[in-house]
């Protein structure tokens, strides 16, 4: 355990031992927020008719709203009731995070309902119906995630042990990946800060799996993302959080 400083809502008792395991949490947000960042863009990018992109960027979309609610459903089976039990004076904040899940879920549903809508003809009316939903969900998504990580995570990092950030991890990696396998492994590591990404690689992948990414998964990668981003520059957002 490490000593962090008592965080604002944070339980007002003499020991500040925290996991500091939250940080785990934030690298997933980093993801979320550079994706859903870019996705009214690619939507927006696919020209009338163009039915192939469409399909391509449908099934991309799909992974990445499944993506998404499993994030969220890991997390209020994990959180909230023992963020309750064990801080219950932060009741408030569990509110809100249970609020902010309902409404993110609603919009991703509405989402997904407009993807298919809008694949199979490639309208643009209907892509642009699709790419104001994506955009209302960037903006939730900023605040969700930022009142999260200000009002919850700092508090969970004191009232969670080891072992159940451990359990939740486990849970994590037993879902069935929303997206090929590679490609999200390759996204999560283009997320991370340059500095992070060789430390982060030793630490979570075990040796085989670092082993086939280097050998074809990163091509795998690269290839899907060239796909998804055909004009080769990344978006703005990305280069931003890059
Ligand atoms: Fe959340």
């Amino acid at each position: 355990m490490t000593t962090r400083l008592p965080s604002t809502g944070a339980p007002a008792t003499a020991d500040t031992d925290t996991t500091c395991r939250s940080d785990e949490v934030v690298r997933i947000h980093r993801l979320f927020r550079r994706l859903f960042a870019e996705a009214p863009t690619l939507v927006r990018d696919v020209e009338q008719g163009d039915a192939e992109r469409a399909a391509f960027l449908a099934r991309y979309l799909h992974g990445l709203t499944t993506l998404l609610h499993l994030h969220h459903r890991a997390e209020d089976e994990f959180f909230w009731d023992r963020m309750t039990e064990r801080a219950p004076a932060c009741g408030l904040h569990v509110a809100a995070m249970r609020g902010q899940h309902h409404a993110v879920s609603d919009r991703l549903d509405a989402i997904d309902a407009l993807v298919d809508a809008w694949a199979p003809e490639a309208d643009v009316l209907v892509a642009e119906r699709l790419a104001c939903s994506l955009d209302e969900l960037d903006r939730m998504l900023a605040e969700h995630l930022a009142d999260e990580e200000r009002d919850a995570l700092p508090i969970l990092d004191a009232v969670l042990t080891d072992a159940e950030w451990d359990e939740i991890s486990a849970h994590a990696q037993r879902e069935k990946p929303p997206l090929p396998l590679f490609v999200l492994l390759g996204l999560m590591i283009d997320s991370l800060p340059e500095g992070e990404r060789d430390a982060w690689i030793a630490r979570e992948l075990p040796g085989p799996m670092r082993l086939a990414y280097r050998l074809v998964g990163r091509r795998s990668y690269e290839r899907a993302m060239r796909r998804l981003r055909p004009a080769g520059a990344a978006p703005v957002a990305l280069r931003r959080l890059a």
